[in-house]
């Protein structure tokens, strides 16, 4: 067959060259990356935005292109750009690494792997190639096979799609063979346990026997519409059954799976996401026709939630790239009343809603086929109406003559209105209400009253109970700064971070002796590098840092640092594991955070960086060293009362060294801050 594909077969997954990898690193942005998910706005040199992990109204999320990293202060996470696509996409490496790749057009190089490694072959890698395969086997037939033009092209290109939309799309024709997909894939060596798990194929088992196991294709003669994450990997499939067979089902859809979450995707979100951003606005339609119709008509910030209604994981999706939402409803106003309480749910979510509706028997889909773009615009911009005032209207209509009926609206109304987070919103709204539903504003504030008082005692608790989390956190945060060792330890690592490689003339003190034969701190100008400073200064005391993390780190940098003249923090993150890379990148962080929150610090540094580099190098490894003195002290001191034994002058002498080595530190250090 010619429309057969080879690329990524399961029974030989391929490793990703370290030189694709480095050449990956190099080109991407993280601010350009992140930018595709998460509305970001300049602050300064780095930019701003809403966590896209947590529930947030001010934003805490920021992005630095100096260093190329992100921080999440809302929820702790933070990393490269490879840790962002792997915590958001909820990528593996290596398809992070790959959707980098082809976001920067650079070519995947890749080496063959061994045996033990395709057997670890990530399951749900192995979901997305067959899916991936799915599409272009579908694509291929619709375009290339004799059957798959004559039935699933002319159908397509009957409901007026363009080639270039129905190419734009993914679109396909999945043939009406029993098993022809599923023959095509598992000869192109994909396996059967997929192909089963995304759905793609459906396996019957006649009475155990596995020579009887029977296999069908779930799509069999239907046009298929690929469903695309956010990021524009296929995760399932809408097959659109032809004609009008009123026993079958119209749509059928991909199964729920690993890879595939009903309820988490939007239908056309990964080609709507910049125009959805840029317009500040999303159109919510309800089917596959009308997103591509819309879209083919110049309308692309367009999403459709599948025939069910918006579940909050979608309106989360939507509420990361605009605030604004306008629902448009077919015109056969028979579902409309359903569909208008589950409105309720994205008002809670403080997005701003506005209705429009269609003329009598169009649907979006028709109604962008038969109109211009202008038309289109003009009607959408004429017709959309806002959500509350819409209702209003609607049930002011419904119950105009029956005085029960009346009362129960009055309370339909007040209950959205009850929903919006903004008290000032909801009160200019109960104003507009009282208006349209000719009801005295009086009333409308003393049922919002009373919705309310059950919500505000519900607020209450949960107030009381988040008090009590934080509270907890206060006293960690506390504790953390006391912890004067730690934050010293992270300060040298900042250091070496920043400044490792910098060139600085230190003002050492060197223990010498003098005429009279005593032991004498002398001034002495040394220029090193900061990272060189570092490191022989603990080395002299044979200091090692406590912390296990800080340690792995230091020694992995002090490494770089020593092995390569230019050092650059990408490169340093691109070899580290992910939850070092979030550690460091927090570290690097520090300062934006205290910029952010405009939080104060506790002073664990005599002087900040405007006193120079080389001075607070200096500080911080004295600081630390007499810190690190000072528990060994301790140690040793608890050590001799819990045992009398023989070792003790020897401990004692011991103690006697280190309080020496202590005194002359302190000096020096009082030296240097005087
Ligand atoms: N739908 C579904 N299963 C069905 C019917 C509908 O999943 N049996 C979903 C599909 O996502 C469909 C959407 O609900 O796109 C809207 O349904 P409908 O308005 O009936 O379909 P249209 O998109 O208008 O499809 P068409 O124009 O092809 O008839
Ligand atoms: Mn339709």
């Amino acid at each position: 067959m010619v429309f057969r594909r080879s690329h990524g077969k399961a029974s030989r997954l391929p490793m990703i060259s370290k030189s694709t990898i480095d050449q990956v690193y190099e080109t991407a942005r993280v601010e350009e990356v992140i930018g595709d998910f998460v509305q970001l706005k300049k602050s300064g040199s780095n930019f701003k935005g809403l966590s896209p992990f947590s529930d947030e109204r001010t934003p805490s999320f920021m992005v630095s292109p100096v260093k190329q990293i992100w921080k999440d202060f809302s929820s702790g996470k933070g990393g490269n750009v490879v840790a962002f696509l792997m915590e958001h996409e909820h990528f593996s490496y290596p398809e992070a690494i790959k959707f980098l790749a082809k976001k920067y057009n650079i070519e995947v190089e890749e080496t063959e792997q061994s045996n033990e490694e395709k057997e670890q072959a990530n399951e749900r890698e192995s979901m997305y190639l067959v899916s991936e395969y799915a599409q272009s086997y579908f694509q291929d037939i619709l375009w290339q096979s004799p059957l798959g033009k004559a039935i699933g092209l002319s159908y397509f290109k009957e409901r007026g799609f363009t080639e270039e939309t129905i190419k734009k799309f993914g679109l396909g024709y999945c043939l009406d063979e029993w098993d022809g997909f599923t023959k095509a894939a598992l000869e192109s060596a994909y396996q059967l346990t997929y192909l089963e798990r995304t759905g793609l194929t459906i396996v019957k088992d006649d009475g155990g026997d596995a020579a009887k196991k029977r296999m069908f294709d779930r799509f069999k003669g239907r046009v298929m519409f690929p469903i695309h994450s956010l990021s524009g990997r296929v995760l399932g499939f809408g097959g659109r059954i032809l004609g009008n067979d009123k026993k079958a089902a119209k749509y059928l859809n991909s199964p729920e799976s690993d890879i595939y979450h009903k309820s988490k995707v939007l239908y056309g979100i990964f080609f709507a996401k910049q125009a959805i951003a840029k317009e500040d606005n999303c159109y919510l339609v309800e089917g596959y026709t009308d997103v591509i119709q819309l879209y083919q008509r110049g309308i692309h910030n367009v999403v459709s939630s599948s025939g069910t209604a918006l579940t909050p994981e979608q309106i989360r999706l939507i509420n990361r790239l605009t605030k604004n939402i306008t629902v448009l409803f077919d015109g056969d106003a028979a579902g409309l009343r359903a569909s208008i309480r589950g409105i309720d749910l994205i008002l809670e979510q403080g997005m701003n809603v506005k209705i429009c509706t269609f003329p009598e028997g169009e649907d979006p889909d028709s109604f962008a086929k038969n109109n211009t773009l202008e038309d289109v615009e003009a009607y959408l911009k004429e017709n959309a109406k806002d959500f509350i005032q819409f209702k209003a209207s609607l049930l002011v209509q419904e119950a105009s003559n029956d005085p029960i009926k009346r009362a129960d609206t009055v309370r339909d109304i007040v209950n959205s209105i009850a929903k919006i987070p903004d008290r000032i919103k909801r009160e200019i709204y109960i104003q507009e209400c009282s208006q349209i539903m000719n009801i005295s504003e009086a009333v409308l504030f003393n049922t919002l009253a009373q919705i309310g008082q059950k919500e505000i005692s519900d607020a209450r608790k949960q107030l009381k109970q988040e008090q009590k989390a934080f509270d907890v956190v206060k006293n960690e945060t506390v504790q953390e700064k006391v912890d004067v060792l730690y934050e010293l330890e992270r300060k040298i690592i900042e250091l070496l971070l920043l400044y490792g490689n910098q060139k600085e003339r230190f003002e050492d003190l060197a223990l010498k002796e003098n005429e009279a034969g005593d032991l004498v701190l002398e001034p002495e100008v040394v220029e090193a590098k900061v990272y060189e400073k570092v490191f022989l200064d603990l080395q002299e005391d044979e200091i090692e840092l406590s912390n296990s993390t800080f340690k792995s780190i230091y020694f992995q940098l002090i490494g770089k640092l020593n092995e390569e003249k230019e050092f650059s923090i990408t490169d340093f993150l691109s070899g580290l594991d992910q939850e070092i890379v979030q550690e460091v990148s927090s570290i690097l962080m520090e300062e934006e955070k205290y910029v952010l929150h405009d939080w104060h610090r506790k002073d664990i540094y005599p002087k900040g960086k405007e006193h120079g580099i080389a001075q607070l190098v200096g500080e911080t490894i004295l600081t630390l060293r007499c810190n690190l003195i000072k528990n060994r002290i301790e140690k040793l001191q608890k050590d001799t009362e819990d045992d009398h034994g023989q070792e003790h002058r020897e401990v004692l002498e011991e103690i006697m060294n280190y309080l020496q080595l202590n005194k002359l530190l302190n000096a020096k250090l009082n030296r240097v801050l005087s």
